[in-house]
Formats: structure tokens, sequence, C-alpha cells
């Protein structure tokens, strides 16, 4: 039997619209309905538009189910499309550190940062890191993440990575939050490859990645090119290799050293570059002319006391621009998707407008399913928020505070 959901009379519908990311002025675009309803069959949209005219349009009633929106806005699930739930322990000597004035790769350098948790994450069971996942994705959950990219790269060795994998596959399968999932294998150099970068790029090539792609563990491959971690050349190469074997690809970009790694992003074609805190102008135009969506990170800025990526620059340049959390132990110990929305809007500059498709459609297009999802349009899934106002802008007016009410994932009420 068909499972028939009708919301209805919600003070505002708010959504961007299409089925790819939308690039520079085109973020602004945001569809407003007063008075709106959605009509849901199994999962789907079938109709948006103004009460009146859903009702309509589906005609009788008989069998569906009716929700009365009226006094809150809705929006759509919002989309993390850069995160690493998948980890052990964590590092709070090492934040309280970097308060004192130390650097974050100061701190990699000396052995701690990325290779403590990998070192945690080693002694963590694939039951315990499937635990802590699902705890984490209720966390995401309650502020409205309805879809979430996941990294691998606290295991850098086959097995330790296969295990955050398959952690991650299984809290996909038990929860309603979608997981997509992502090979950053290319994270750190292993101690076991202390001195020998080129031997470890070596090392996933030639014995991860193919794992990796025949258990159908990951969609993207990512890569953290930064100043002493991966150089352009050793990126690039992992990358290429990467995009051979059927990868998406993704990369940790600019974050802390202006290498050029949004230049080689959009020569690669990838589908997201992530950070760009230092990316070059030159860097900025091409992945405005490759179409590679600028994943932006401002919590990460924030913890690391970093200034924040140039945002409004890199929209008034035309590119697509998608904000994510970042959610990790190291230079980012927050989860706080409200706290993203009111930095990106007061900090870097973003309208209102921006701000909603950069957490929603474009965060889609980050994880390549903007086909599916990120917008509330028929066809699309019925993944969606009820807010406490009547008005989406009090996603970032009332700075920093989860405002989502309830949550819809494929049309069912899974939270609230
Ligand atoms: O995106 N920059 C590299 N990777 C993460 C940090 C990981 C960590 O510190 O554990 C990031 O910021
Ligand atoms: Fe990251």
């Amino acid at each position: 039997m068909v499972t028939r959901i009708l919301i209805e009379h919600a003070s505002q519908i708010a959504t961007p619209r299409g089925r790819s990311a939308r690039r520079g002025s085109e973020m602004r675009q945001i569809q407003e309905i007063a008075d709106g309803a959605i009509y849901i069959e199994d999962g789907i949209i079938k109709e948006v538009g103004p009460t009146d005219q859903v009702t309509a349009a589906v005609g009788d009633l008989q069998g569906v189910e009716v929700v009365n929106a009226a006094g809150h806005s809705i929006v759509p699930g919002f989309v993390d499309s850069h995160t690493h739930y998948i980890f052990g322990g964590y590092r709070p000597e090492e934040f309280l550190a970097r308060l004192e004035g130390a650097g974050y790769l100061e701190i990699m350098k000396m052995g701690g940062g990325i290779q403590s948790t990998v070192n945690a994450t080693k002694a963590c069971s694939e039951q315990e890191l499937y635990r802590l996942g699902l705890q984490r994705l209720d966390e995401m959950l309650a502020q409205g993440v309805t879809t979430m990219e996941g990294k691998s790269g606290y295991g850098l060795d086959l097995d330790c990575e296969l295990k955050q994998l398959r952690a991650m596959q299984q809290t996909d399968r038990d929860h309603p939050v979608e997981v997509v999932p992502t090979y950053l294998g290319g994270h750190a150099v292993p101690p076991e490859y202390r001195g020998d970068p080129d031997g470890y790029v070596d090392f996933m090539i030639k014995e991860v990645l193919p794992r990796v792609k025949e258990l159908g563990l990951a969609t993207f491959c990512d890569v953290f090119c930064e100043d002493s971690v991966f150089s352009i050349e050793q990126s690039r190469r992992l990358l290429r290799a990467a995009q051979e074997m059927g990868f998406g690809l993704k990369m940790h970009a600019d974050e802390i050293v202006s290498l050029g790694g949004a230049e080689l992003a959009a020569e690669l074609g990838a589908v997201s570059a992530d950070h760009l805190l230092m990316a070059s102008d030159l860097g900025i135009a091409k992945l405005a002319g490759a179409g590679t969506v600028a994943t932006l990170l401002p919590s990460t800025a924030f913890c690391l006391a970093h200034p924040y990526a140039p945002g409004r620059k890199m929209i008034d340049a035309g590119c697509a621009v998608a904000l994510a959390s970042d959610y990790n132990p190291g230079s980012c110990f927050t989860n706080s998707i409200p706290l993203i929305l009111a930095l990106a809007g007061i900090h870097m500059h973003l309208s209102i407008e921006e701000v909603l498709t950069g957490a929603t459609l474009n965060g889609a297009a980050a994880v390549g399913r903007a086909d599916r999802i990120g917008s509330l349009e028929p066809g699309k899934q019925a993944d969606f928020l009820l807010l406490r106002y009547p008005d989406y802008r009090f996603l970032v007016y009332h700075s920093g505070v989860n405002i989502v009410e309830q949550v819809y994932k494929k049309g069912r009420l899974v939270y609230g």
C-alpha cells in the first residue's frame, strides 16, 4: 500500500531549487511559499505549493495522513558534507595547548594531532566505533541533518581503515541519517612510512583503494593536501589513481597554508574542495570555472582561531559554496549546526538565502546527490525540517540555537 502524507498550512516553505549546485548569484534564489503544503507518496515529494493548490491537486484525502504545520516554517533537511564522525578517543589536552599558543601543524609534527586519534581508533573495537557513530548521528539528526558525509582516515593501515568504513556502513544501515562514505587514508603519514610519504601513497594506491572499491565501502576519496602532510604532487597521484578506479574526489585544500589545493581540485574535476581558508584568487576562479563545490567549514576556523574562508568573495566570483561541520576530535570538536549557520551569516557575510542553499542543495551537490536530495521539489526525497519559528530566517537570527522541532526523512517523522 502506498504511504501518503500531506503537510499543510506551514507558515512558510523555503527552499532552493534544482538538481545540481547553485553557483554565484543563483545561491540567493530561494523559493518562499506562504501557507505552504507538501504532498508525499512513499517518501517521495509529489507536490509542493500553496495549501489550496496542493490539496486541490491531491483531491480525495481518504487514506492520507494530514499534518497541520501552522506556525512553523519548513526547509529541506541539512546535508553535512564533511565530517570525521567515526573516531576513538578525544584530545582535550591538545585543544588546551592550542589555547596557550601551540599551532595545529606544530602539534601534528610532534606526533600528536591526527596520529593520537589514529592510536585511539586502533584501540577501539568495530562495535564500539559503531555505537559511538550511532550516538553522534543522533546528535546530528536532532539538529536537522538528514544526510551526512563521513570520512575514514583515523586508521591509515588497511585493517583499521576498513574497520572505520564498515562501522560507518553499519550506522548508515541502522540510522535514519543517510551516510555518504569517504576514504581518507591520505589524512596523515603513519609512523611505519615516516620520511616516505611517497611509499605510503603507493601503498594506498596498490593495497587499500582497490580493497575499498571491491568491498563498496566508499564513494569518495579525499586527501589532506597540506604543508608537511601530502604535497600537491602526492595528492594528484593519489586522487588520479582513485578517479581511475571510479571514486569521486574531495580534497582538504589550502586549509593552513596556500599550496595550490584549490587549483588542483579544479584541475582534477573534484566534486568538492574543502576548507579553503588560504585559497588564492586564481584557485577561487578555477573552482568557479570547474564547478567544483567550495565546501566551507566555519566552525573549524572558529575553533582554530584562524581567519574565515572568504565565502563572500567566492560566491561573488561565481563559486558554488556549501557549508559543513568538519566534526572531528582535533581541529574542530563541535558538531553544532546552528553555530555554522550563524558564523556563515555573521562572519563570512553570506546572505540568509546563501546560508540555506549552502547547508542544503549545495551540500547535496558536494556529496553527488543533488539529483535526489537538498531541495523540496516534486521527484525528490521528502527530507525536511519543521522549524520553531514561522520564518526560516530565524536560522541565523536566533544565533547558535537549535530551532529544529521535527525532522522528516524519506517522508517519515524520525525526530521530534
Ligand atoms: O578537516 N585537516 C585535516 N583533517 C581534519 C582534522 C582532523 C584532526 O585534527 O583530527 C580537518 O580539520
Ligand atoms: Fe576535515
